[in-house]
């Protein structure tokens, strides 16, 4: 089983072991990642190996400076004032790689581009000390709900890794947003821990939706964050037998009868929703309930990633996620 160590005693462990070519699951800001070094493509491949991932997924890369980034990737100036205004933070941007920037083709699935973010905290520290940027998805087996703290990365990676960074629960719990500049304009890629309003305001301008052409990013495949059980959306009414998956002050009707509840926020506060998120999936998902039902969220701020998450645990099954 996977040690954890609370993040203030874990730094040398964790070197050590990224060092010597393995993976370490780390806190950041978002949701816990399985990290390894990106230079390095049997610590790259144990990554693939612990998630039992496929191949074909690229990964992003973190790093723990500008610096360290504008080595492995080409900027222009609207990614640039984008890292300058969200970094370090839940920001990922797609850019042109650099030649013979050491990342190893594994992490970008021979892409010619790559997925570039800064954590906040630990794994700041981690890359900085280790001197090479990381590679890391969400802690969790592939297709599975994102680990949001150690237990939850410990019960579902624990006998294939060996070492879980403890550092709480992680304030955000949802993955970073994801964008890439094309020309004049910035498209979504993946809505995530910052709302595209407030990238807007960065920006100057509305950002582009839906897929560009070429790679379909494979957080994208559809089934991507399922829990165990079913999945109901935007329902205000639920059967018995139900779980229930609630969010503000007023309740779906029928609620006295579920066989469980979480309230992602009372108040109503799409922050504290997405914190809560997968955690309460995932204590639903053990209740033993076949199916969760969800009150409606609404889309503004990170609502948009919030039900972007739930319309993928809902989606129908698919096994390559
Ligand atoms: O918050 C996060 O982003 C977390 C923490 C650990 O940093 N990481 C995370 O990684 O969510 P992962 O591997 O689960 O999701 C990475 C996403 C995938 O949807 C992948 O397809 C996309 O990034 N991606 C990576 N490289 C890309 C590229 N070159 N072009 C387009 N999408 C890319
Ligand atoms: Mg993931």
């Amino acid at each position: 089983m996977a040690e954890i160590l609370a993040a203030g005693k874990a730094m040398e462990r964790a070197l050590a072991l990224l060092e010597g070519g393995d993976v370490v699951a780390i806190p950041t800001e978002t949701v816990y990642g399985l990290a390894g070094d990106a230079t390095n493509g049997i610590g790259v491949a144990r990554i693939f190996e612990a998630k039992g991932r496929p191949r074909f997924n690229p990964l992003i890369a973190h790093v723990a400076d500008l610096a360290m980034a504008e080595r492995i990737a080409h900027f222009d100036p609207l990614s640039r004032k984008l890292a300058g205004a969200f970094w370090p933070g839940p920001l990922t941007l797609v850019l042109p790689q650099r030649a013979g920037n050491g990342i190893h083709p594994l992490v970008t699935a021979g892409l010619d581009t790559i997925a570039l973010r800064m954590p906040k905290g630990f794994g700041g520290e981690l890359i900085a000390r280790l001197g090479h940027p990381l590679a890391a998805p969400s802690a969790n087996s592939s297709g599975r709900i994102s680990a949001t703290t150690a237990e939850a990365v410990a019960a579902d990676l624990g006998d294939r890794i060996r070492l879980v960074v403890d550092g709480g629960a992680t304030p955000v719990g949802l993955e970073s947003t994801i964008v890439k500049v094309e020309g004049e304009s910035v498209r979504l890629l993946r809505p995530g821990g910052i709302a595209a309003a407030e990238i807007e305001a960065v920006a100057g301008k509305p950002l582009l939706r839906g897929a560009a052409a070429g790679i379909e990013a494979p957080g994208m495949l559809a089934s991507h964050y399922a829990p165990g059980a079913a999945m109901r959306l935007n329902t205000r009414q639920i059967a018995g037998g139900e779980a229930l998956l609630a969010f503000g002050g007023s309740r779906a009707e029928g609620w006295q009868d579920a066989a469980a509840l979480r309230n992602l926020s009372e108040t109503g506060d799409l922050r504290e929703a997405a914190a809560n998120l997968f955690a309460y999936m995932q204590d639903l998902d053990r209740s033993g309930a076949a199916t969760i039902a969800v009150e409606p969220i609404p889309f503004d701020g990170l609502g948009e990633a919030i039900n972007d998450r739930l319309s993928r645990a809902a989606a129908p099954r698919d096994k390559t996620g």
